[in-house]
Parts: structure tokens; sequence; C-alpha cells
């Protein structure tokens, strides 16, 4: 089938998977097997020198888990796919791969809370430096190279206030320099935004969220657009070099442009063990049918909650970009026009009132995910993003009033109704008519 030219929604359902076998079943069965049986001695030594590509032990590899890498990898625009445990874990392999010993990252100020503890504490623990930058400006990602940076790493829509780039211009800067773009996917998704169409090298998601879809399983993905050039040994010895592990080959010989994600899967995956099972492979799977319907309709019910908040007079500002005053406007008009996805912001005027706005809504559950079908709030200072400095708040635009809210598919009405009710009270009790003024 000519999975190429196919559109999202369709790709969505088909992709990387036909019916077959004697009962020809019409979902991704679920291989729920630890291991797998080898026809004869010589096959089993094959697999396991990597000689032959097939499944040994699902940490590495398992067929459930191999649809949904195809159809994330159909999806991206890339030649092949890496499943994890967790979002979490796809953003530490993808970038370890492109590490080798104590080399340097540049990366947007602009991260979820989890990638930043993970670059500025464990990451540092072995010797890795990291870089902030501002990403709006491709300037100040050619100003942060240096002669050991393997990596540049930035969100495609940034995690809590969706702000976006102009990824075509720093994957350009990245080019010259001869430096890989990994970019976070998770919020736009491939439905709303293709990072591999703007020159990314290597996109990674969190899969527990709109690709999920639905709150129920934790899973990560790392898609490979195969198109960096790794054959320098210096530079990139753990691909371009031959390696003992290996058999004395390197593996951009014997790979190819499948280098990168063999290096992930047959060290990473395989030594760390940070495996996606085939049960929560079959609910990611389920849940990217219905992705394009979900991301439309959750971007619909996105404008009219960020139209009804720009209103409120208890709402400082709305971090959104289909508000004609916000900075990346223009940019969202360009390269996002299916929208952003269902996340964005808003800043209190009063930050004290946070605990009540969150404890008076009643559809808006305070809870921290994103991407599910209910809609959720957290206060990122003291959640997703409480282990961030003042300063890497400051950086990243988040203030102590900041408020975050994934958008659900419940009726937008219902959801105004909610937060407005919740904000109406904080503005009755500033602004109340006293009792003199209303005559009793
Ligand atoms: C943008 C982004 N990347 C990565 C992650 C980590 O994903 P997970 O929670 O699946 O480990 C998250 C989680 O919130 C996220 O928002």
């Amino acid at each position: 089938m000519a999975t190429s030219t196919w559109q999202n929604a369709t790709t969505e359902i088909h992709s990387g998977y036909s019916p077959a076998g004697p009962h020809r079943p019409m979902t991704v069965p679920i291989y729920n097997s630890a291991a797998f049986e080898f026809p004869d001695y010589a096959t089993a030594a094959e697999l396991f020198s990597l000689k032959k590509a097939g499944f040994t032990y699902s940490r590495t590899g398992n067929p459930t888990v191999s649809v949904l890498e195809a159809r994330a990898a159909a999806l991206e625009g890339g030649i092949g796919a890496l499943a994890t445990a967790t979002g979490q874990a796809a953003v530490a392999v993808s970038l370890l791969a492109l590490l080798q010993g104590p080399n340097h990252l540049v990366a947007s100020n602009k991260l979820y809370g989890g990638t930043v503890d993970l670059l500025t504490d464990t990451f540092a623990d072995f010797g890795v430096t990291v870089t902030f930058v501002d990403p709006e400006d491709p300037a100040n990602w050619a100003a942060a190279i240096t002669a050991k940076t393997r990596g540049f790493l930035l969100e495609s829509v940034s995690n809590p206030l969706v702000t976006l780039v102009d990824l075509r211009a720093i994957t350009d800067v990245a080019r010259a320099a001869g430096i890989p773009v990994v970019v976070d996917n998770t919020l736009a998704t491939p439905a709303a935004y293709r990072p591999i169409d703007f020159g990314a090298d290597i996109v990674v998601h969190s899969a527990t969220k709109a690709l999920a879809g639905h709150g129920s399983v934790l899973g990560g993905l790392i898609v490979d657009a195969g198109t960096f050039d790794f054959s320098d040994p210096a530079r990139w010895p753990q691909i371009a070099a031959p390696k003992a592990r290996y058999y004395g080959d390197s593996l951009l010989e014997r790979y190819g442009p499948n280098a990168y994600l063999m290096l992930a899967r047959s060290k990473f995956l395989h030594d760390l063990g940070p495996t996606l099972t085939a049960a929560s492979a079959s609910a990611i799977l389920t849940g990217i049918e219905t992705l394009s319907l979900r991301v439309a309709k959750a971007q619909a019910n996105v404008l009219d909650l960020v139209a009804a908040l720009d209103a409120h007079p208890a709402v400082a500002r709305v971090h959104h970009p289909s508000l004609p005053g916000h900075q990346d406007h223009e940019l969202a008009h360009r390269d996002f026009p299916a929208g952003t996805g269902c996340v964005f912001s808003f800043d209190l005027h009063d930050a004290s009132a946070v605990p009540q706005v969150v404890d008076s809504v009643e559809l808006f559950a305070l809870a921290a995910n994103i991407g599910d079908a209910r809609s959720l709030i957290v206060h990122p200072a003291a959640m997703t993003h409480c282990r961030l400095s003042d300063a890497q708040l400051a950086a990243a635009g988040i203030s102590a009033g900041t408020l975050r809210v994934s958008v659900g598919l419940e009726d937008s009405a219902d959801l105004i109704a909610d937060l407005t009710g919740a904000l109406d009270a904080l503005t009755q009790e500033t602004t109340s008519p006293t009792r003199e003024s209303v005559g009793v």
C-alpha cells in the first residue's frame, strides 16, 4: 500500500499493519510474550549478533511495539522509530545516543520541567554540559555552539507557555555546524506539525499525551529522519567508529541511515531497559487512530477558551499564539495552520488566588498530565516545573500566577462556564457591591 502518499487521518489508522495470519485480526494483536522462540540454533546466533533483524526478547523489540514504531515513523515522516516506556526515556535515550562522554548540548530555556531536571541534574552528574538559550532567536543557538556540542534540543510548541520557533532557521544553523536537532513534538503532535519537514533530524514524543489521548498509559517515541550525517568517526565514534560490541564493525557500515536508531535500541534500550510494553503500545495505537479528530476538537475548544479568558478581568495575560498580540502569532499562522495542540497557559492578576481557582473548578481536574480527553489544570511553578530556579522560571516566562490547562474533548461551553465561574468569584470578591451601595 502507498503509505507515503496517505494523509494523516489515513496513516493514523492503517500505517504499519495489515490483518494477516489464520485469524486476520482487525486490530494489532498484543504479543504478550517476554521472549520469542528461535526455529534453530543458527537463527538464534544470527539474531543475537544483530546480523539478522527479528525479535529475540521484548526488552529490545516486540511485534506489537514494532507496529507502533512504524506508525510513528510514518506520521512524522521519518525512516524509523524506537518506542520507550515513557516520554522521559525517549528524551533521555535520544540524547544519550548523541553523547560520547562529557559533551555539550544547546537547549531551549522553554522546556518541560522533567527535561530540565534531566539536563541540569542527571546529565550534569555525568559531565554533560548544557547551555540554555532563548530559542526564538536563531542567533542564540549559533552563539552557544562549542567544539563539544553534539545536539540542539527544543520543543516545537513549548510547555507550558506555547511559544513557537522558526525551526527552519534553527536547523539551518545546526546543519552548517554539523549538529543534529532533536525536537520534542509532544504538544503539537504530527497531526498539526511535522518537525522533519522543517529540517529536524530527530523527533521525540511523550506518547503518554495526545498520541495515546486518554490518560491511561505511559509511552515515548524517538523518530529518526535518517538524514543526519554521522560519518565523521572523530565526532561520532559511537556510530562511525568500529566497536567491539558490534564485532569490530561500525554501526554506520552495518546499518547505514538506521545506525542512530540501532545504537539507541541495541545499546541504550538493551542496557538501560526503558522498554514499552505491548499492552501500552496497543493502547497508544488505538489512541493514534483518532489523533487528527481529537486534535481538531481540542483546538476548537482551546480557541473558545482562549477568547473567553482573554476577556476576563481576573486574567492578566493569556499565553496562546492565536491571539493577535502574541509574539508568535504570524509564525503560528505560517507553520501551524492546524493549531498548536491542546495546551495553553494564562496568568492571574492575583497569584495568591491560584489555590482558590484550582480548588473551585470542577471539570478541570488538578492533574499533572496533558493530552487527555478530560480537561486538566496545573500550577507549573508548584508542580510540573517546581524544581526550576527562580531565574529558570523567569527565563521560561512562568510566574507565580501562571496556570496551565490541557483542554479536553468536553463541550467548550461547559469548560468556559467552569473556568470563568472560578475566575468570576475572584473579581466579584474584589469588586462586589457593598451593602450600602445596594441600599441594604
Ligand atoms: C513536552 C514533554 N516532553 C516529555 C515529557 C515526559 O513524558 P512522560 O511523562 O511520558 O515521561 C512530558 C511530560 O509531561 C512533556 O510534557
